[in-house]
């Protein structure tokens, strides 16, 4: 039985009970993070936690991220997770109160939970398919709200498609998948992603692969594309804690890029888990 945080214990899952009235279960009031471990060391720990504090700030939950280096560490441990790669998940509600809208008594203790838990095998090598969605999230996509319900529907519509996942199409550009950012390679060899924003989660993986992308010398734009940018490009792919870089090599059953995941995708991945596991990239 794995063990889980709940705010400061550290229980067998089947114990770790929350209030039904909690608003994270109600309301989907709450913040998460999803940080990976390479044999108990973290990926880009800083970024994650000034990402959680934000969206905090955001929704007005007065609470911090600060328990989680902590409690990661221990259910590293706990869970026999410390020589494996691994991911911690972390999230905050605004606690459990009467159920009204608007924000709970003053005093209110915000539920913090995490869990750990081992990564899932990559995904098949040869790339993968998308099928495209109308974006029907809200316009705050920048908070990494619990509130998924629009992406939970997008994944379920790509995976009874036989595809990975939906990209997601705002006014006819190509945004974001739905628990991934989204690039692609524009004829010449521009790499391209849509800018940081409300419209998009601002990934620690997408920051990370900018800067090697600009590292490994390839210029690099944030600026949003279209559909039919898309389509054009020498390679389309995601970017997420999950996958690191990841190939799409098809996108609404049109072939990207010959079929095949392109050398820029590849070499993203490269660094990014070099430097993930310390080794000079
Ligand atoms: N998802 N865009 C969305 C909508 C996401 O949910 C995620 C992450 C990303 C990539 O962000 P990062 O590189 O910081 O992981 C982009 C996590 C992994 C999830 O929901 O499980």
């Amino acid at each position: 039985m794995p063990v889980v945080y709940l705010n400061g214990r550290y229980v067998p899952e089947d114990q770790a009970g929350i209030s039904p009235l909690d608003r994270g279960f109600l309301f989907g009031d709450a913040i998460y993070e999803v940080v990976r471990f390479d044999r108990g060391r973290p990926y880009r720990l800083a970024e994650h936690l000034a990402r959680m504090r934000e969206g905090l700030d955001a929704i007005r939950i007065r609470a911090t991220p600060d328990f989680f280096p902590e409690a990661a560490d221990r259910l590293l441990s706990e869970n026999a997770l410390r020589d494996k790669d691994a991911f911690v998940y972390a999230q905050v509600s605004r606690g459990a109160a009467p159920r009204y809208h608007a924000f709970p008594p003053e005093g209110t203790v915000p539920t913090a939970f995490a869990f750990a838990r081992e990564t899932d095998p990559p995904p098949p090598a040869e790339g993968g398919r998308a099928i495209l969605l109308t974006d029907e999230r809200w316009g705050r996509c920048d908070i990494k709200s619990v509130n998924l319900l629009p992406n939970v529907l997008s994944a379920q519509k790509a995976k009874d498609a036989g595809a990975m996942d939906a990209i997601l199409v705002r006014d006819g550009f190509a945004l974001e998948g739905t628990k991934a950012n989204l690039f692609i390679v524009a004829p010449g060899g521009v790499v391209r992603t849509a800018p940081n924003g409300p419209r998009i989660l601002p990934g620690v993986t997408r920051g990370a692969a900018i800067e090697a992308a600009r590292r490994l010398g390839f210029t690099v734009e944030e600026r949003a594309f279209r559909v039919e940018e898309m389509f054009a490009a020498q390679e389309v792919f995601f970017a997420s804690t999950t996958l690191w870089t990841y190939p799409l090599v098809s996108v609404e059953g049109r072939t990207i890029g010959g079929g095949k995941p392109g050398p820029v995708v590849r070499m993203l991945r490269d660094a990014l888990v070099a430097e993930f596991q310390g080794v000079p990239a």
